[in-house]
């Protein structure tokens, strides 16, 4: 059972680093494939929380922890996470780096800033990292690499050529200062020993691991419904979390993905602008925050909230081709007298019961609601299916029918032990 993926299927923050960490010490490499510095993953072990947004979960288990290409890397971020955790007692020396991910620079990061304020109302609530940017200039064939921080002159030859037309763009459009070159060169220039030993052929590494029967988790940032090609399009990240994205993003093939675990929220959450179809505007909605702790690891910010979306999560699970569902917070739902799931949306005085494709309809979207008994009793403390309340039980069996996927995990709390396993999620 080599190859593990993980993703999210709703719009971010499931729980998918507690769920990679799960996973725990028989994992033999954890790879990020996507995303940036924009994620931020919590995890709590042994009582102790730790909040990764670059590095993978497995940072703190015993494996090999690899950021793989498809990733863009804040080098600064990267740093100060391995410092903080070193100085916490974290061995940090087997992390990898792929020689191909592409460097979040300090223009990236006032690029992002400033594209937002000109949107104006159209913003798409990024989170300010420069992950949007870094990646346009990927596709644009004006991005650095890592490996390019090994050669001085390279690096120096290519930051002059991407500010050339940055420049122009910052100082006439956006009324900025120009960014200096050498100042960024000099930059990330001081990384580069650091780097150094860290940098290898991720591809050829995981490669030759999957061979030799190790197994290796591929562990998502953002979701299905934040991707670039299959989210809420513009509301989306610029790149893709979605199950395919970890080939692309490490260098293996499709073949090599035996497992894809969906991580899914037992409410929904959201941050940053973009459609929301259950979404609650109201005193519900401030209790599931409340209740849930739901603000950004990253950014701090509120996030939006709502009752389960199956629809939302059958797309994701469909075309992932998501084998097991780990359902998370499911603890939190508990005190309800009721639990609204949505089953279908109204739009246009026509009831469908599958995602739609077309975004003014997702944007039109009315919620069509069945209502299941909810529960009391805490449970937090259960380790097994059967010590749920049967209203929980019929709650999770409800959801798993409606997403059309089995459900093999479910999350009672934060901490690593918190789970109740139904299914193996490696064997
Ligand atoms: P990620 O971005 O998908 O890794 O998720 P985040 O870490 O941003 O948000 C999930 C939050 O829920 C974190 O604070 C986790 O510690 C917490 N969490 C994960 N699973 C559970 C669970 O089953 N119950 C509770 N109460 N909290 C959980
Ligand atoms: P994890 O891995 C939730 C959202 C931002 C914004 C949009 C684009 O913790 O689930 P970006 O900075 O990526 O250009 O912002 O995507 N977003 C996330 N929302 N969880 C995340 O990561 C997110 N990463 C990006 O809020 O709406
Ligand atoms: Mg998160």
């Amino acid at each position: 059972m080599p190859g593990i993926v993980v993703i999210g299927t709703q719009w971010g923050d499931e729980g998918k680093g507690k769920a990679t960490d799960q996973l725990g010490d028989r994992v033999d490499y954890t790879v990020r494939y996507s995303g940036g510095n924009n994620a931020g993953h919590t995890l709590v072990v042994n009582g102790e929380k730790y909040a990764l947004h670059l590095l993978p979960s497995g940072i703190l288990n015993p494996g090999v922890p690899v950021i793989g290409n498809g990733v863009v890397v804040d080098l600064e971020v990267l740093f100060s996470e391995i410092d903080a955790l070193e100085a916490r007692g974290v061995d940090t020396s087997k992390l990898v780096l792929s020689a191909n991910a592409h460097i979040i620079a300090p223009y990236h990061k006032v690029l992002d800033k400033v594209t937002e304020r000109f949107l104006g109302k159209r913003k798409i609530g990024t989170t300010g990292r420069g992950v949007g940017p870094a990646y346009a200039d990927k596709i644009n064939r004006v991005g650095i690499r890592i490996q390019d921080l090994l050669d001085e002159d390279l690096l120096r030859d290519k930051v002059e050529a991407a500010l050339v037309q940055k420049n122009q763009v910052l100082v006439k459009i956006y009324n900025q200062m120009a960014i200096d070159p050498a100042e960024v060169a000099d930059e990330l220039l001081s990384y580069a020993d650091r780097v150094r030993p860290m940098v290898r052929d991720v591809a050829r590494e995981l490669n030759d691991a999957l061979d030799a029967g190790r197994l290796v988790v591929f562990e998502g940032a953002q979701a299905h419904h934040l991707d670039v090609d299959h989210g809420t399009y513009p509301y989306v990240t610029s790149s893709n979390p979605i199950a395919a994205g970890a080939c692309t993003g490490s260098g293996v093939g499709p073949n090599r993905l035996d497992r894809i675990v969906g991580i899914a929220k037992a409410y929904t959450t959201r941050v940053g602008e973009g459609p929301f179809p259950t979404e609650l505007l109201d005193e519900d909605g401030e209790r599931l925050r409340v209740a849930g702790g739901e603000f950004g690891t990253t950014t701090g910010r509120p996030r939006r909230c709502g009752w389960f979306d199956p629809l939302v999560v059958e797309a994701a699970c469909t075309y992932n081709g998501v084998t097991d569902v780990f359902l998370t917070k499911l603890d939190i739902l508990t005190g309800w007298d009721k639990i609204p799931v949505c089953t279908g949306y109204e739009i246009d005085g026509q009831i469908v019961s599958t995602y739609p494709v077309m975004m003014d309809d997702i944007v039109k979207a009315q919620p069509v609601y069945e209502f299941l008994d909810g529960w009391t009793e805490d449970i937090s403390g259960a380790r097994t299916f059967e010590e749920l309340p049967p209203t929980c039980q019929a709650y999770v069996r409800r959801l798993e029918e409606l997403i059309r996927c089995r459900i093999s995990g479910i999350g009672v709390g934060p901490g690593r032990e918190q789970v109740i396993m139904l299914h193996d999620l490696i064997d």
